[in-house]
């Protein structure tokens, strides 16, 4: 040993030993001292967040969620300092309050760190704001004006299936569902497709690379601060490393050359300019581009997600499936079924209320903060600072709401109008308050119009008739692994 490693050994033991009291000191403080000790949970939650992390990582969050509520009731200690809401009184009390959002959504906050969107503002009040700001853009009466070009991305879906059809290949409705979406965001947004569904490819790897951004936001949000030196520094943007630069790129591309041409459709990015006109002291310039990223990063694998969800237990059940295509058949629907043809199907509209809760796209709780003096939820108080997150996925599950066969997908549940709508009170699939999403007129819109055309238009199997699909929860649950064949039944 040289004289150095003689001189400071004892020093180097003397750290060694104060970061381990440190470190048992914080475990010993979180675990039996903290406000939420009393509340059953997992283990490693009531101490850090690595139940979290694990469970990002093993890709089931959702199910392992479920199992703790089912264990030990309403509240679960899932980290430690957040505790899960698995009662639907919990849509009121939290996700409806005007409680903060958690600092993990601060994760959203793409391209970079400069672009604060709906999204990631987890202020309350600076997040309505935002809210109010895009809102003409999301409105009904505006969503409804790109109807016509919905029915034009619907077209080339139909034809690129046609082809694959008559190639006899297998069809991905993973990737097809999420070009098709992505590419209508890019028409309702900034009136220009991506070019996935008439390229039929994942240009840029972009829908590849979402996924394992999925992985980056579930993991990365609880360390949000670290978020402004990997993935929102600038200069990542700037050098062009981004995963799904090609999406970022052709928003930017798309919103720089708005501000040169005048003559263009009323999409989202028009109204948010005119609002921008009207109210320039609440509106920044760069709130546009954020509000068209986070549309592009919200509105396209959630709308895949259900559609699959919705294909994929239709071919599992097919008494649902004869149900469904008798009703659309003799509703002699236009070539393209219009928006208000779709909204008077009630079996339609029951399949999809059923998918999203099935199979309900966004699979995290969603966080919210106790304020200052602490709120009591379901008579409960906690203290300031404690993270209250309520899993859509939980209370989708509920038996004494959605009835002892909560686990199965059953559309007919939601027949009955009076139960259908003390369900609907629970069915959070859209979020709650004023974090809910305002994409859901959209949604629908897809959702209705993609279904009735494609139920009505194709006979679907499976290549492998009964295979499972595959999904892992992050922040959304996306399927993948399923291919289908697709054969015409109607003619164009
Ligand atoms: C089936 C499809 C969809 C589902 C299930 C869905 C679900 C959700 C949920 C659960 C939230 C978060 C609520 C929260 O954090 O508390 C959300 C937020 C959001 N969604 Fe959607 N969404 C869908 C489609 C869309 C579409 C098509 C768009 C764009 C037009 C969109 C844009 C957004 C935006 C911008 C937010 C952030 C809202 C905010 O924080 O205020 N979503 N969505």
């Amino acid at each position: 040993m040289s004289v150095d490693e003689h001189t400071y050994a004892p020093y180097v033991k003397l750290a060694g030993g104060g970061i381990l009291i440190f470190v048992a000191l914080i475990f010993v403080r979180r675990r039996w001292f903290s406000s939420i000790s009393d509340i059953p949970g997992p283990f490693l939650g009531s101490f850090s967040v690595l139940w979290q992390i694990v469970h990002a990582l093993k890709g089931h969050t959702e199910e392992e969620t479920i199992a703790e509520h089912r264990k030990h009731g309403d509240f679960v200690r899932i980290g430690y300092n957040e505790v899960s809401i698995g009662h639907p009184d919990a849509i009121n009390e939290v996700l409806k309050s005007q409680m903060n959002k958690g600092d993990w959504y601060r994760i959203f906050s793409l391209p970079d760190s400069r672009y604060v969107n709906q999204m990631s503002e987890v202020d309350a009040k600076r997040h309505i704001t935002k809210t109010k700001n895009v809102a003409p853009g999301y409105a009904f009466s505006n969503v409804i004006k790109a109807e016509p070009y919905v029915d034009g991305a619907l077209q080339v879906f139909e034809r690129q299936l046609d082809t694959l059809s008559e190639a006899h290949q297998p069809v991905n409705f993973d990737e097809w569902f999420n070009y098709l979406g992505f590419d209508i965001m890019g028409e309702v947004t900034f009136s220009k497709q991506f070019g996935f569904l008439e390229q039929g490819r994942d240009i840029g790897n972009a829908i590849a690379n979402t996924r394992a951004l999925g992985i980056y936001v579930a993991i990365m949000g609880h360390f949000w601060w670290a978020h402004d030196y990997l993935l929102a520094n600038p200069l990542i943007g700037y050098l062009n490393l981004q995963p799904t630069m090609h999406i970022f790129d052709t928003a930017l591309a798309a919103v720089d050359a708005r501000s040169k041409n005048d003559k263009v459709r009323k999409d989202m990015i028009e109204e948010w300019i005119t609002m921008r006109k009207k109210h320039p002291d609440r509106m920044e310039e760069k709130e546009i581009l954020a509000a068209a990223v986070a549309n592009i990063g919200a509105g396209a694998d959630t709308v895949s997600a259900t559609l699959q969800a919705l294909f994929y237990n239709l071919l599992r059940n097919e008494d649902t499936l004869k149900q469904l295509r008798e009703e659309i058949d003799t509703a002699n629907l236009a070539e393209v079924p219009t928006h208000e043809e779709t909204q008077k199907l009630l079996f339609l509209q029951a399949c999809i209320k059923e998918a999203l809760r099935i199979h309900t796209p966004v699979a995290f709780g969603l966080p919210r903060v106790a304020p200052k003096g602490g709120v009591t939820v379901l008579g409960r108080h906690f203290d300031e600072g404690v993270i209250l997150s309520v899993n859509p996925w939980v209370i989708h599950r509920r038996r004494e709401i959605f009835g002892e066969d909560a686990d199965l997908f059953s559309p007919t549940r939601w027949m009955d109008p009076i139960r259908s709508r003390e369900m609907e009170k629970s069915l959070i699939a859209f979020g709650a308050g004023y974090g809910q999403c305002p994409g859901r007129h959209l949604a629908q819109m897809e959702l209705s119009k993609t279904t009735a055309m494609l139920v009505r238009d194709y006979e679907i199997r499976q290549v492998h008739k009964g295979e499972c699909w595959k999904f892992e929860t992050h922040f959304t649950a996306v399927p993948y692994g399923w291919p289908c064949y697709v054969t015409r039944r109607r003619k164009p």
